[in-house]
């Protein structure tokens, strides 16, 4: 998920810049992850699974964008940016072909694949022709790590920005140095990274095609897409670098320039009574908000674990016999207009304590010369996203002001609406059509609102463009449902940061682990008030540097090569893991890890939050040739 840009970002970047960075000229698109913090969305039924809106996660998510784009702002210079595209085959499947299938036989024969496969890059240099930073998109979700783990991360698309940021920045951390390498998501609706399919955990036999539902025991929950690596670390590694190394030839041979104007349109919308035109005697219409059934089965990629599954086009009398005693009947009206979608939630009727779902979306387009970046506010399908490409294409080809036009989806962009499924895969109600949440016309309504700013960019008339009405900020009455970290306390005769299991004196350097445990505080400290969270680290990897005489850091808790977890204990009591997985590369030497975080304890009649830290006995690291 991502946070909404209108609520926190835009209103710190106003304060800062005034009106430079608007509404209209600022997109936030989010990777896409399942492994973020939660906590940062407005709407109740995302409050619901992440128990509110967390200050904690919120204010630094905000403070690091607006950091980014102060960053930017202060290196801004004159410079070129070049495109490039190409095909990445092996990293991607249709995650539901079945709906897929129900597209017009026409329309899916004038593609090769069911998942788009093509990496777009925009490559950005300064004006001696040295690189400054790169943008691509391609369509995947980044699932490969699934849910059973329980660390922050940016999976697959995540480590691909690692990678190529770690050959153009070398010798930096994380985050450090001048080269930025984005990798964006875009109409990855229907398409999985686990590339070796869905499976039965329990049978090992396939899943229904239908209905990916296996046989006893768990009906949707059984069907897990995994691969192409042996656990989920490897798939994201894999995936990962894939995506890496098609960017980084696509931007080492891009060499087409753009070049021309640059121009924004933004509108708000709301989506749950957009009227459009379908042919000359008929209108359709979008609905209020409202999750079908097979939204509870899942996917492939993570199932439901209750006997909900997908491709569902009638109730079930139990289930909703539930819903309608806690949290009330659909309308006859929501019903009809969702049609053949068996409603489970009717979340566009539910606004106790506060709307479940958004009616009010952005729609925006940024062109950079021949480039069109198509900022959607949700998980478009593949054939979704071509609809929509090739409408704005057409639209700012009308005009003759555009031509040989690039169209980019930039997925998840802005606010949260779930999924958009052309019409036809809507009617087959499988995870992605039970999730479009404004109705079979969806889709209908965003082509007619896009091609609508499209046109407004092509015949320059953007500022004619109707605002559209304001979302709301429940800012006051967003409230944490969590509740305050306890105080901390350490087994007897340690103290925080103290490493319970040391290292070993000398590893040898491929494929070794080094682990140690920490007595650990609350990791819910990081994000509080009053502490700075700017550039911190739980971890670090330390390398002796024998000529200067100090410590020098090789890896952050960001770097693929550690992993922290925090284990909460029983008696206010927790600890950590901390390992360091030696990549090839690692020079001998000596090696420490240190441990960083923050505890709460009372003094007198005050909580007080301390900083502390705690470091490992030095060990070496030794090429295999010296250790044998
Ligand atoms: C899934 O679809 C198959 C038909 O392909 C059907 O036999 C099965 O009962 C369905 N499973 C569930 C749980 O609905
Ligand atoms: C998640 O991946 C791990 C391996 O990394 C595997 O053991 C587990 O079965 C997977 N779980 C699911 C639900 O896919
Ligand atoms: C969106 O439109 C519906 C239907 O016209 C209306 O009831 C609702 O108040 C509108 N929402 C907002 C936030 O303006
Ligand atoms: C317009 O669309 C409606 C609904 O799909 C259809 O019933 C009708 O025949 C169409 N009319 C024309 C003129 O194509
Ligand atoms: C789901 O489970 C409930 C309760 O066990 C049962 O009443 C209902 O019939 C089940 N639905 C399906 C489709 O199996
Ligand atoms: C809703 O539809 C049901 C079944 O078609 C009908 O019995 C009921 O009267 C309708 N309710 C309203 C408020 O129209
Ligand atoms: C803690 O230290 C004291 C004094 O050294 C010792 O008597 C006691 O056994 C220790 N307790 C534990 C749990 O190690
Ligand atoms: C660096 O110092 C360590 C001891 O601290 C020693 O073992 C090692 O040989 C030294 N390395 C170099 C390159 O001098
Ligand atoms: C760390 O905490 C876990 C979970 O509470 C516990 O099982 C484990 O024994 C602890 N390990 C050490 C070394 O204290």
């Amino acid at each position: 998920f991502h946070i909404e840009k209108h609520t926190e970002v835009l209103q710190a970047l106003q304060m800062k810049y005034g009106d430079l960075y608007r509404q209209d000229n600022v997109v936030l698109s989010g990777t896409h992850t399942h492994c973020g913090l939660g906590g940062y969305f407005q709407y109740t039924l995302f409050m619901m699974t992440s128990k509110g809106y967390i200050k904690e996660s919120t204010q630094p998510l905000v403070n690091g964008i607006v950091k980014s784009i102060d960053i930017a702002h202060r290196n801004m210079k004159p410079g070129r940016i070049f495109r490039n595209r190409g095909d990445l085959d092996d990293s991607s499947l249709n995650r539901s072909p079945h709906s897929y299938l129900n597209n017009p036989e026409d329309e899916r024969h004038r593609y090769k694949w069911n998942t788009d496969k093509q990496v777009v890059v925009l490559k950005f240099t300064d004006l001696d022709g040295d690189g400054i930073g790169m943008i691509s998109w391609f369509a995947v979700h980044a699932v490969s790590m699934n849910y059973t783990n329980r660390m922050v991360s940016s999976d697959n698309m995540g480590y691909a920005s690692c990678l190529l940021e770690q050959d153009k920045n070398p010798g930096e951390l994380p985050g450090q140095g001048g080269f930025v390498a984005g990798f964006s998501s875009s109409n990855l609706g229907d398409v999985t990274p686990n590339t070796k399919g869905p499976h039965c955990a329990n049978t090992g036999l396939p899943c229904d095609y239908l209905n990916s539902s296996c046989p006893v025991g768990g009906v949707s929950v059984m069907c897990q897409a995994y691969g192409p690596g042996d656990d989920m670390f490897d798939s994201t590694r894999i995936i990962g670098h894939k995506i890496y190394s098609k960017a980084k030839e696509l931007y080492a041979n891009a060499v087409e320039e753009v070049t021309g104007f640059l121009h924004s349109a933004h509108q708000w919308v709301n989506m749950t009574d957009v009227t459009v035109q379908i042919n000359a005697t008929h209108t359709v219409s979008t609905c209020k908000p409202a999750l079908g059934h097979s939204f509870a089965a899942g996917t492939i990629d993570g199932g439901g674990d209750l006997n909900f599954t997908q491709g569902a086009v009638e109730g079930d009398p139990f289930w909703d016999g539930i819903r309608d005693l806690v949290l009330g009947k659909p309308s006859n009206q929501t019903q009809e207009c969702h049609h053949p979608k068996p409603i489970l939630l009717s979340t566009g009727e539910m606004n106790w304590p506060l709307p479940w779902h958004p009616q009010i979306v952005d729609v925006q387009i940024i062109t950079i010369g021949s480039v069109a970046v198509v900022a959607v506010p949700g998980e478009m399908t593949t054939m979704s996203g071509r609809r929509l490409r090739e409408a704005v294409q057409q639209e700012l080809e009308s005009e003759g002001t555009f031509r040989d036009t690039e169209v980019v989806i930039a997925g998840l962009s802005n606010v949260y609406t779930h999924y958009i499924t052309t019409y036809e895969e809507y009617q087959v109600q499988r995870y992605e059509g039970a999730s479009t949440i404004y109705g079979p016309h969806t889709l209908s309504a965003y082509l007619q609102k896009f091609r609508g700013l499209a046109k407004a960019i092509a015949q320059d008339r953007v500022s004619e463009l109707p605002l559209g009405p304001q979302p709301p900020f429940f800012k006051e009455h967003l409230l944490s449902w969590m509740l305050p970290a306890p105080v901390d306390k350490t087994p007897q005769n340690t103290s925080f940061g103290d490493v319970l299991e040391q290292v070993y004196p000398v590893y040898r350097q491929v494929g070794h682990i080094v682990t140690i445990w920490s007595v650990s505080a609350h990791t819910a400290l990081w994000g509080s008030s009053g502490l700075s969270t700017q550039d911190k680290t739980f971890v670090t990897v330390e390398i002796y540097d024998n000529r200067t005489e100090t410590w020098e850091i090789v890896h952050t808790d960001a770097s693929w090569e550690t992993r922290f977890h925090w284990l909460k204990g029983s008696n206010q009591q927790s600890n950590a893991t901390i390992e360091w997985h030696i990549p090839s590369s690692a020079p001998s030497g000596s090696y420490r890890i240190r441990h960083f975080g923050h505890y709460k304890q009372w003094k007198g009649l005050q909580q007080v939050i301390t900083a502390y830290e705690g470091a490992s006995e030095v060990f070496r690291v030794a090429s295999s040739f010296y250790s044998h």
